[in-house]
């Protein structure tokens, strides 16, 4: 297997990705745009440190994302990738996607597609997943810090990254497959609100929750379930699986 370049290695799923590659033995590059962080110091806005990074790479598993800013630099950011990897050879690139983000109008879902035009011309892979748990419950935490605890009335397939990264571990094993593979999902759709009662009651909190609804066609959506696959659902880690690894922490933290 020639060395694997990761992008986002420092992030929820790119820091499973690596740990799961390097224990099967694969000659593994990292980035990150913080000193000390990563084999490979570098900036996918700047472009600075990149050519390094790829250097002798096979495949590029892109889980970099400015998601704190919704995607903000994410086009100009993988522009610089894609030009990078063609100048290195033209590896292999796989992308991580969301389930949805054509058919939901939320700004960061659009910055989403556009990236995965990008990688599509570049003759890359797209993998679209649900939402990690670890995301499901950075919402449920942040809501619990009210004294009513809001959740979307919203359907939601939570996946745990581990499952993904076996998914992009197979992506990696296999010849590229150019365009979008079968996207992947948690193996239960459950009800968020639901979802936001069972951490309560995992991390011992008596708290409200209290269902929301929004106006507007991004909430709509969400209602309807574009965001779902039923069809691509796991048999991997339930959300009730995942929350019994959490017992015992205090609510809203
Ligand atoms: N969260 C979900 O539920 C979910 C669901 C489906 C798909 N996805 C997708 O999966 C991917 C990973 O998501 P995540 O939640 O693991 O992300 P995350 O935890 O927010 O991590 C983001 C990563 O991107 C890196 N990054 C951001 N800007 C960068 C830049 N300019 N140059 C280099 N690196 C940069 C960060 O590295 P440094 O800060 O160390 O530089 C960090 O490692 C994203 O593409 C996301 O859209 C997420």
């Amino acid at each position: 297997m020639k060395r694997i370049l990761v992008t986002g290695s420092t992030g929820t799923l790119g820091r499973t990705v690596v740990a799961l590659l390097q224990s099967r033995g694969a000659e593994v590059n990292t980035l990150s745009r913080r000193p000390g962080r990563a084999s490979h110091q570098g900036d996918l806005v700047t472009g600075a440190g990149l050519d390094a990074a790829l250097d002798g790479v096979g495949t590029v598993v892109h889980c970099a994302s400015d998601t704190r800013a919704q995607g903000k630099t994410d086009v100009p950011g993988t522009r610089h990738l894609l030009d990078a990897a063609a100048r290195a050879g033209h590896p292999h690139v796989i992308f991580v996607s969301i389930v949805g983000v054509d058919r939901i109008p939320y700004p960061y879902y659009r910055v989403k597609l556009e990236v995965e035009g990008m990688v599509e011309a570049y003759g890359g892979t797209i993998l679209r997943a649900t939402q990690f748990h670890d995301f499901v419950l950075s919402g449920a935490r942040l809501a619990a810090r009210l004294p009513f605890v809001p959740a979307p009335d919203v359907p939601v397939q939570p996946v745990s990254t581990d499952d993904v990264a076996d998914r992009i571990v197979e992506l990696v094993d296999a010849p590229p497959a150019p365009g979008r593979v079968a996207d992947l999902g948690g193996p239960e759709v459950l009800h968020a609100p639901d979802v936001f009662r069972s951490y309560l009651q995992a991390v011992g909190s008596r708290r409200r929750v209290v269902p929301v609804r929004l106006p507007g066609a991004v909430f709509r959506a969400f209602r309807q379930g574009h965001h779902l696959t039923p069809a691509g659902a796991s048999s991997g880690e339930r959300w009730s699986s995942f929350l019994d690894t959490l017992s015992g922490t205090p609510a809203g933290r």
